[in-house]
């Protein structure tokens, strides 16, 4: 078995880096470790809406089609065994990949029905105090500093926090869970190595594990918490299945946390790097929000999305074939020059970002979509509002992830209050 999978993740490798050799523009969407991946989804937009790779699946980094796609329910999601294009692992190595995120209708409603109203904007707006408070206390834990990197000290915090308050982990458990959500976070794109998908394995288990008895425990204690509520769901007079309960849990900690932490940390550095930005928000604190719009347009935190078709269907005069593989570029939609002026400058007084597809579109759209807004709002503002004087003090930098390119570290310098 291990020899069969090493040769599957070598052959898998060889393959994608063939391909990306010879100029596919697929295998170069999807290989880890480009650099700067705009250029590239400049190049695919500018062939066709649409362009064939030689490894079987479409690319498209346009706007209007990509809209189009998310839309059209003839087009729906791989389920466990097909996630990523060009996957080489067997067996589900990510806690989303049983979740209602990998599912079509009815399965998809009926588990996304039952954690939707937990996530409306006046559901989440009676949360902004506590977020405030969550926010405050990481700020005040590197008061003082002088030099520290935001993304570990704040980016990455404050999600994990907010998530957990949530689903109703409790605070000492706080720190375990945010190691297993930043381990768990770069196997977006698949696996590509045993060592690798024995290592994500191990995180599954631990997680899971810790959910299994989490939920045990709500069962006779119930809280006003989203697992309290789905283990107590009767859905047509059924409770749900432990392998539901689990993977909609994961799904939650995993969707709310890589994502949230870009959209801070990469807020904060689009301010940092962009007085005119900042300069605004200072002025005008509720500017923070449009600060939160235009960041999730330049550069969103998930990249990369697809779907599959699922049945012969013509659109735009393509013509799919059932099975048929799409990937989308959610990052490479948000810089079309047909929707959006002047694509590649940061400017969150342009009118009319939030027509991005950061957040996908149609019946995956994002569920915490307005918590996100919320939270990255009040956590920026507060930042800047702490340290109007904080400087980058060296360069950012990321991981090689592509469906969800992390940014790992912004070191600023936080000058003294006066
Ligand atoms: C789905 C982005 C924050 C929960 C999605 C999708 C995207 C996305 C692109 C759809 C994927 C697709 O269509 O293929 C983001 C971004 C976030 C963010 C950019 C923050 C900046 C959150 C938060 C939560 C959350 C805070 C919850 C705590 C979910 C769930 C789904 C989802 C449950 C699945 C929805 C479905 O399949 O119906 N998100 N997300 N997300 N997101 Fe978010």
């Amino acid at each position: 078995g291990h020899l069969r999978s090493q040769l599957a993740f070598l052959t898998h490798r060889s393959v994608l880096w063939g391909a990306s050799a010879l100029g596919d523009p697929g295998a170069r969407l999807v290989r880890r470790g480009t650099a700067d991946p705009y250029p590239l989804y400049d190049e695919i937009r500018a062939t066709a809406p649409l362009v064939r790779s030689r490894l079987g699946f479409y690319v498209g980094a346009g706007h209007a089609l990509s809209a189009r796609l998310l839309r059209d329910d003839r087009f729906g999601m791989p389920g466990p065994h097909g996630v990523f294009p060009l996957r080489a692992a067997t067996e589900p190595v990510h806690p989303i990949e049983d979740s209602f995120l990998m599912m079509d209708p009815p399965d998809h409603t009926r588990l996304r029905r039952l954690v939707a109203p937990w996530f409306t904007s006046r559901t989440v707006a009676r949360r902004a105090e506590e977020i405030e408070r969550i926010v405050a206390d990481c700020l005040d834990e590197f008061e003082g500093a002088g030099e520290v990197d935001l993304v570990p000290l704040f980016a990455n915090r404050v999600p994990v926090q907010v998530i957990c308050d949530l689903l109703g982990v409790p605070a000492p458990e706080h720190e375990r869970f945010r190691g297993w959500a930043n381990r768990i976070a770069p196997a977006f794109d698949g696996v590509n190595s045993v060592g690798e998908f024995e290592r994500l394995r191990q995180v599954m288990l631990e997680l899971q594990e810790f959910f299994t008895e989490l939920i045990a425990f709500r069962r006779r204690h119930p809280a006003e918490d989203i697992l309290s509520g789905l283990v107590h769901a009767k859905v047509d007079g059924e409770s749900l299945n432990t392998k539901d309960l689990l993977a909609t849990s994961g799904l939650l900690l995993l969707a709310g946390f890589g994502t949230t932490v870009n959209l801070i940390g990469k807020g904060a550095l689009g301010l940092l790097t962009h007085p005119d930005a900042l300069g605004h928000l200072r002025r005008d604190p509720g500017l923070a929000a449009a600060v939160v719009e235009e960041t999730l347009r330049y550069d969103p935190p998930v990249h990369l999305t697809a779907r599959f078709a699922r049945e012969d269907a013509e659109v735009a005069g393509f013509r799919f074939r059932r099975g048929d593989q799409i990937v989308l570029s959610l990052a490479g939609a948000n810089r079309d020059p047909a929707v959006f002026d002047h694509p590649d400058q940061f400017d969150p007084t342009r009118p009319n970002a939030r027509e991005h597809l950061a957040f996908s579109g149609g019946i995956h759209f994002c569920v915490g979509a307005a918590l996100a807004r919320l939270e990255a709002g009040i956590a920026l503002r507060a930042l800047f509002q702490r340290h109007p004087r904080l400087e980058l003090a060296g360069a950012p930098e990321r991981g090689d992830g592509r469906t969800l390119p992390m940014l790992t570290s912004l070191p600023v310098h936080c000058p003294r209050r006066a």
